[in-house]
Parts: structure tokens; sequence; C-alpha cells
């Protein structure tokens, strides 16, 4: 069996074991709290097969832009092995706009042919040989945002076109869209999908202008919250302030998307690079690297390769984390419920200035008594801290350097 065929099946597994068993938390020690702590209840019956933690991967965009071709996806596809991506769970690799040129007679969307001289069913097939699964763009108007050809009007075709390629994940964007009504649109997509009768991702871009957290969950399985991210801190900063509003609007099969990955791009420092990494983690977002994989430096594999904080981001739990703590001059404590009973927490430092902040057990539904407190980036147990709620001193603090954070793990107990 391919790899790619034993993530589906993995998927799929987890998928039902999630909605068989996430709910009661059973097994683990101490209680887990219950999805309801920070995702709504109710709403469409979700199917979470697909994406039953948030997708991970890398997309072109962000580095690339228009700049794609054949070579350049093969030489990812062998990266994200050789590097180790695809082993900590970077398992999609999307092309974003520019590949396709024009529709032929019968209307099907065509590859460029200059750029993508072997055909998608041929790369597809190269992608999946190496384990990973497979995406394209494309915008529910008729043009995307760089002027190419789009699917208005034309959604079941090209559904079934990246079907019979081998497809995995579509990104649909919103580009010459906005006469039209996204719930439509998109449910339109999606059905076209399912007729197409493989298993699609759906990636809803719609930049978060129509409130998408309110229709999107059971139309896609994400969908973005803003606007582009930039490679620097003020957009970083601004895009998790927008994102982490929207906590009650995620879980298994339905996740907030705060937009792709910077980390590497050269235009943030080493503490800023991995708050935006923490953060994405602790908000459960989709983690699509936007660097070039084929030249990445140690610090930035240290960054994209951290398991611990992979995991925080993949916890089947698939709480997104909510601010508990604001002071207001920049200083923010970030918690994300975890299935095995712990908690995940941020000390972010928004300002330019070094912070220190505090937190209390009981901020962060912990009990009073011990915790035993583990960092996430410096990999290291920080002992048995107790917390028995009475004076300030016995309050976990953590200095944070400016634009940086402090991400612990706090599971109860000795
Ligand atoms: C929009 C999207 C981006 C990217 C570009 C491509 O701006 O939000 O993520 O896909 O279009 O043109």
């Amino acid at each position: 069996m391919k790899t790619a065929t034993i993530f589906r099946t993995t998927s799929f597994i987890l998928g039902a074991a999630l909605v068989l068993f996430a709910p009661t938390g059973c097994g683990s020690k101490t209680q887990a709290p219950a999805p309801a702590e920070n995702v709504k209840s109710g709403g469409p019956a979700i199917d979470v097969s697909l994406a039953p933690t948030p997708p991970m991967g890398f997309n072109t965009w962000n580095k690339f832009g228009c700049s794609v071709d054949e070579k350049l996806i093969r030489e990812t596809a062998d990266a994200m092995v050789a590097t180790g991506m695809l082993e900590a769970g970077y398992k999609y690799l999307v092309i974003d706009d520019c590949w396709q040129v024009a529709r032929d007679a019968s209307g099907r969307i065509v590859a460029d042919p200059q750029r993508f001289p072997a055909g998608m069913k041929a790369l597809a097939d190269y992608v999946h040989d190496k384990g990973l699964l497979f995406g394209l763009y494309t915008d529910v108007g008729p043009k995307t945002c760089a002027g190419r050809p789009a699917s208005f009007g034309f959604e079941d075709m090209d559904a079934a076109s990246y079907a019979e390629w081998g497809v995995d994940y579509v990104k649909v964007d919103w580009c010459n869209a906005d006469n039209l009504d996204p719930r439509v649109e998109y449910t339109k997509f999606r059905d076209a999908l399912r007729k197409a009768g493989r298993p699609i991702v759906l990636s809803i871009c719609e930049w978060g202008r129509n409130d998408p957290w309110t229709w999107a969950p059971g139309v896609g399985q994400l969908w973005r919250t803003t606007a582009d991210i930039g490679d620097n801190w003020e957009s970083v900063a601004w895009i998790i302030n927008a994102n982490s509003r929207l906590y009650e609007s995620a879980g298994p099969g339905r996740w907030n998307d705060p937009d792709m990955l910077e980390v590497g791009n050269g235009g943030m420092t080493r503490d800023e690079y991995k708050a935006h990494f923490s953060l994405w983690a602790i908000m459960a977002a989709p983690l699509m690297a936007g660097n070039d994989l084929r030249v990445m430096t140690e610090e930035t594999k240290e960054i994209l390769l951290n398991r611990e904080v992979i995991e925080v981001d993949q916890d089947p739990l698939g709480g997104q984390g909510r601010i508990v703590i604001d002071r207001g001059y920049g200083g923010q404590v970030w918690m994300k419920p975890l299935a095995d009973g712990s908690r995940a927490v941020a000390f972010l430092n928004l300002a330019s200035k070094e912070l220190e902040l505090y937190v209390r057990w009981a901020q962060i539904g912990i009990p009073a008594g011990p915790a035993r407190v583990r960092d996430l980036w410096a990999h290291k147990d920080l002992g048995v801290h107790s917390d028995l709620g009475t004076h300030f001193d016995q309050r976990f603090k953590a200095t944070v350097p400016p634009h940086g954070v402090i991400l612990v793990r706090i599971r109860p107990g000795q």
C-alpha cells in the first residue's frame, strides 16, 4: 500500500474514532476537557474523515507566486521526504495560482504546457509515489486572482478533471466573485467534488469576507478567516488578533485558516517565526509551509519540524486555543485543551520590550495543586510547579522576549 493510501485509511479510522470517542475523553488518566469547552456544539453533521486534524503540507504561493513549474513541484516533493517534513505530518503538496492557462474546445481546464509539459496526472503520480498527497488551486469566479481561467460555470467539469488527475486537495479562491453568494458557490463546489467521486479536501479561500465560520462547516474542511498574510510581524500580529475571536467555530473536520506559513521566508526574526508557528499551532490552524523547502536553514527546520509544537496543532481533541489573559499592553496568555487532559499554554509578547507574564492554574482549567510543566521549544521539563491558588508567587511565570513566545505543556499531577 502506498503511503498516501495509508494516510487516507488512517485519517478515516482516526476520524471514525473521533466521532465515536472524542466527547467522552475516555482512556486518559485525567478527564479530558469536553470539546464543548472550546467548540460550539450543534450545527451541521460534519464528516471529519478528510481533515480530522488541521491539514498540513506545503503551498507554492507565499514564496513562488506565479513562478511554478513541474520541476519545482518534483524537487519540492523530494525535499518534503528528504528533510523529514512528510514524516512530521506535512503531506499535501499544493500548487497555488498560475498552473492553468486556458480551456480546450470542450471546456476542460488546461495546465500550462510550457511549465507542466508532462501534465497534471503525471505530476500527481510523482507526488503520490513519494507518499504525499497532491493539491491544486482555482477560484469560484470566472478568473483567478492572477487572471487565469477559473471555475465559474465549470465546477462539475473541473472537479471531474481533478478526480481524474488524482487531486486530493483543492483551494478555491474568491477573486472576481463579490457579486456571488459564497455559500451557494462553495456548496456547488462541494457537490461537484462529491459527484466526481474522489475524496478531495475543499479549502475555502474567501478571506473571511462573509463570515465563513458561520456557514462553511460542512461545506469545506477549512476556510480562510483573514486577508493574505505577509512575511512581517505586523501581519502576523494582526492575523492572530482577528483569528483569536473565532475559536468556537473550529473542531475536527472544520478549521479556521489564518493563512499559510511564512516561516523561513526571511522577513521576520527567529523569535517572530517561533511565535508565528506557535500561535498557528495553539489556534489549531492548518500548517501549510510557504517557504522553499529545498534550501531550508537549520533554524527554519528547527521551527517547522518541532514535533512537540506540531503535536499541539494536531491534537485529536481539535479545540482552537483561546486567549485566557490579555494584559492590553501586548502580553497575552493562550490556552488550548489537549486530549490527554493537559493544556498547551502560550505566553505571547506582542510588544517590543521583554515582558514577564503569569498564569494561575485556575485560569487554564487546571485544579489547584501540582502540575508538570514542559517547555516545547527548549524541549525541557521544567519540573513540578504547585499553584495552590493562594499566593501571587505560586503563579507560573514566563519571561518572554519581544515579539516572542514561551510555549509550554502543563499536565496536572506530580
Ligand atoms: C489570493 C489568495 C492567496 C493566493 C492568491 C493567488 O490572494 O488569498 O492565498 O492564493 O490569491 O493569486
